[in-house]
């Protein structure tokens, strides 16, 4: 073997993830400096809030979409820039909110900000945040980019109102479940690789073959997330396994549960569902009860039949710079176990 074929297979060796973030190394290096250059404030709480949650990283996934997504086409200024800044502000704005409405205490593999600072100033700072996002898009100058991203901030809030409204309500049905997920996850994906080609210059098509991409892809994502809070390592998701059985959460692994578990065990998760002290072992057995009925591997299922339509949403787009990555970015968001 040459050593350029030795190079070219070491890079497509690497995990996919990696071919992402070397892809957008350069763009991401200003967007953390546009991070940390927003969250200043002469009230001391603010940086050292935002700072903390910031610096424990994050995958920076959405960013990453939107340079991406703008990469393949040929951005001119430096908007993808701001709109990448702005999406992880907005998404790290939702999880200090997110970590106080399900009473997490665990983020990023350390304490949850709320269990240092408390709540109030969880909801504060990420207000803050969220303001930070919306000045660095009006600054940014695009009035439609600002109209899809404030509009995915409503529907985001929806989607966790409406979440919070069917806590262990057992006549959930699995379609309320999709619109869960499509609000409050799926909503920021898709609009994190629509202003991405908006900013790359894509023509109507070329945007709407990426906002079916990260819509689709969106769903898949939070699919595996409520997958992971079960089957995954909490060393690995950064979070504690088993939140979402103690928040009552009418995910998809406990809605396949109660419809298709043996009665005793469909009982036993009803009983525990909501339950805000339930034990290592309850959350032990629950895992078992989704394993054995196939709820974890159904989830995954219709997380990979999300995926594939995100690809499929790609394929006119497969010959663009760095359009390959993204395709298979959607494999990883279904394999992924962090
Ligand atoms: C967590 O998102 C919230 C969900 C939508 C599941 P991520 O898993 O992308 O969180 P970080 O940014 O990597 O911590
Ligand atoms: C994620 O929902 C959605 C938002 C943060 C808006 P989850 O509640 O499942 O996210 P994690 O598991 O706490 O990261
Ligand atoms: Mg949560
Ligand atoms: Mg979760």
């Amino acid at each position: 073997m040459s050593t350029l074929e030795a190079t070219a297979s070491k890079i497509t060796d690497q995990p996919i993830i990696d071919q992402l973030i070397e892809h957008t190394c350069a763009e991401m290096e200003e967007v953390n400096k546009l991070l940390l250059s927003r969250v200043g404030s002469h009230v001391e709480m603010v940086p050292q809030i935002s700072n903390y949650l910031i610096s424990a990283g994050g995958k920076r996934l959405r960013p990453m979409l939107t340079v991406a997504a703008a990469l393949m086409f040929a951005p001119k200024d430096q908007q993808h820039i701001s709109y990448a800044a702005a999406i992880e502000f907005m998404h790290t704005a939702t999880l200090l909110h997110d970590d106080v409405v399900d009473e997490s205490d665990k983020r990023r593999g350390q304490q949850a900000p709320r269990k240092i600072w408390g709540n109030a100033a969880s909801v504060l700072v990420g207000d803050f945040l969220l303001g930070q996002a919306f000045m660095m898009m009006v600054e940014a100058g695009n009035l439609e980019a600002l109209g899809i991203l404030s509009r995915s901030a409503a529907i985001i809030a929806e989607g966790e109102v409406f979440q919070l409204s069917i806590a262990k309500d057992f006549n959930t049905k699995i379609d309320d479940y999709f619109e869960v997920v499509k609000a409050k996850t799926a909503a920021l994906f898709e609009a994190a690789t629509e202003v991405g080609a908006m900013a790359g210059g894509a023509n109507s098509a070329e945007r709407a073959a990426l906002k079916t991409y990260g819509a689709q892809l969106g769903i898949a994502f939070q699919l595996v997330d409520d997958a992971l809070d079960y089957g995954g390592m909490s060393g690995t998701i950064g979070k504690n396994v088993g939140d979402d059985l103690r928040e009552g959460k009418m995910t998809l692994p406990i809605l396949h549960a109660l419809q298709n578990a043996a009665d005793a065990d469909a009982q036993f998760v009803r009983d525990n569902l909501g339950d805000q002290g339930a034990n290592q072992a309850t959350v032990e057995k629950v895992v078992g009860i989704l394993l054995s009925c196939g709820a974890l591997k159904t989830t995954l299922n219709r997380a990979r039949e999300h995926a594939n339509l995100a690809k499929a949403a790609l394929e006119p787009l497969a010959t663009r710079n760095g359009a390959q990555i993204l395709i298979e970015i959607a494999d990883y968001c279904v394999e992924r176990a962090a």
